[in-house]
């Protein structure tokens, strides 16, 4: 058994897609287990970017299979346009699979959630308009049509003029929007459905074998804890759990399958969208994160809010994953700051908390208790050795170790696929 599971432990855009790359090279199967297309996943080869949606970011390495699994919210015209534009760029994806459970994210989950943000007006939450939230809620609702409704006509037609009927009805009289046509929607799908029937599997069975037969199988979780539906700043968070628990519920295997879980940790932190952000930085600083790291979303190129580095806010990743290893990244990113302040703690009404309060009316008061670090000048990208590093930069990277009581398996030094500092073996085959 090789159970891996990589996940975000901040807000997202940590490098996930970096790390499932790199790992991806010895993986037999990379399996993304929740979300949909509001992930953006960047991997970096030879200086060639691929900025990954839907597709896991396995899919450089066409010997490992790339899951979309139960979990997951599909909007195959998305899948279809990346597979397209990879295949355009010469790599073929014949490895791609779909689950036969994973929900259907159709168009008026997309053109819903535009309409809902709009009416929240200022108390919008910042999602990224793929959908997410109302294909989600329909599944939920037990409305939503999955994958293998498409394997029988008939019946994907009925459930569509069902579900059409409700959805154009809400479109319309509650927000005064356009309603869908139904014999257009049909047409849009019964082009796709060819494309995408060859591709259906059964994927909680096809992972297990994988497992039992002793190959290496790649969970990849897109966000993050702190975009979780249920531990994440309700109501600013994503709607699905992008935890180690996702997996299980979202691929359909048993926790005791998996055997390692990395979290993905930026070495200071960003956030796209409304909610809460204790460390964030509204002044220069905070500007100068953003350029040098060229935080700009992967999925809408919204400019993302940064600040420093809240290892409150690891630490809940590390208790609720219970993670084994952390990846971190962008430390490359923080050379030519004096001072490097590190959020340890909160303090809420003159008392201190090391964890994150569930109401946002606290949360939103609380001030970072800061223990600040010397910065070091050097540029560290070219480095791949520990001892190599700026002595600052190593007394930064270890106070993240001991703080979270979590080894560190890689420091990532720049975009690019190669470029890290391995402490720990990554796989073991
Ligand atoms: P994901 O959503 O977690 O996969 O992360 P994104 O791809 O949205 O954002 C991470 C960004 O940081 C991408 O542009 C990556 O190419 C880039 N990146 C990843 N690791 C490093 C690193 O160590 N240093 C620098 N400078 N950039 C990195
Ligand atoms: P990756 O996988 C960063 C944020 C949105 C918004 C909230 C809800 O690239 O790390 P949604 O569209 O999911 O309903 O939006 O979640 N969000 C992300 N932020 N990285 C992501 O994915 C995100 N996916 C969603 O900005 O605040
Ligand atoms: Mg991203």
């Amino acid at each position: 058994m090789a159970g891996y599971v990589v996940v975000g432990s901040q807000w997202g855009d940590e490098g996930k897609g970096k790390v499932v790359d790199l790992l991806g090279s010895h993986t037999d199967m990379v399996v993304r287990f929740q979300g949909g297309n509001n992930a953006g996943h960047t991997v970096v080869v030879n200086g060639e970017k691929t900025v990954l949606h839907l597709l896991p970011s396995g899919i450089l390495n066409t010997e490992s299979l790339c899951v979309i699994g139960p979990g997951v919210v599909v909007n195959p015209f998305v899948l279809f346009e990346e597979i397209d534009k990879l295949e355009a760029g010469g790599l073929k994806c014949d490895h791609v699979r779909v689950s036969d459970r994973a929900h259907l994210l159709m168009p008026y989950h997309v053109y819903l959630d535009e309409l809902q943000e709009a009416r929240a007006g200022k108390n919008k939450i910042g999602t990224t308009k793929n959908g997410i939230g109302p294909c989600y809620a329909d599944k939920y609702t037990r409305i939503g049509i999955r994958v293998c409704d498409l394997r029988d006509w008939d019946v994907f037609c009925e459930k569509l003029e069902t579900v059409l009927e409700i959805k154009n009805e809400e479109i319309v009289k509650l927000y005064n929007g356009k309603p869908f046509d139904l014999e257009e929607m049909k047409e849009k799908f019964a082009a796709i459905r060819e494309r995408i029937l060859p591709m259906i599997i059964d994927a909680s069975d096809k992972i297990e074998k994988a497992l039992d037969a002793d190959k290496v199988v790649l969970f990849e979780g897109a966000q993050a804890n702190m975009l979780d539906i249920n531990y994440g700043t309700y109501p600013y968070v994503t709607s699905s759990s992008p935890t180690i628990a996702g997996v299980c519920e979202g691929a359909g295997i048993s926790p005791f399958k998996l055997d390692r879980c990395i979290g993905v940790v930026k070495a200071y932190s960003t956030r796209v969208g409304e909610g809460p952000f204790v460390t964030e930085l509204l002044d220069e600083t905070g500007k100068s994160l953003r350029e040098k790291g060229g935080e700009y979303g992967a999925t809408t190129g919204r400019p993302r809010r940064c600040g420093w580095l809240d290892l409150c806010v690891v630490k809940q990743a590390c208790r609720i994953n219970g993670l084994t290893d952390i990846a971190l990244t962008k430390t490359d990113v923080l050379s030519g700051y004096e001072k490097l302040p590190v959020c340890v703690a909160y303090e809420i009404d003159g008392k201190t908390y090391d964890t994150v309060p569930a109401s946002l009316k606290d949360y939103g008061r609380a001030k970072p208790v800061y223990k600040v670090f010397d910065g070091w000048t050097e540029d560290i990208s070219s480095v791949r050795r520990f001892e190599d590093l700026p002595e600052n930069c190593q007394k930064y990277i270890r106070f993240i170790e001991e703080y979270t009581k979590t080894p560190l398996c890689l420091v990532s030094v720049s975009p690019e696929r190669d470029a890290n500092i391995i402490l720990r073996e990554l796989i073991t085959e």
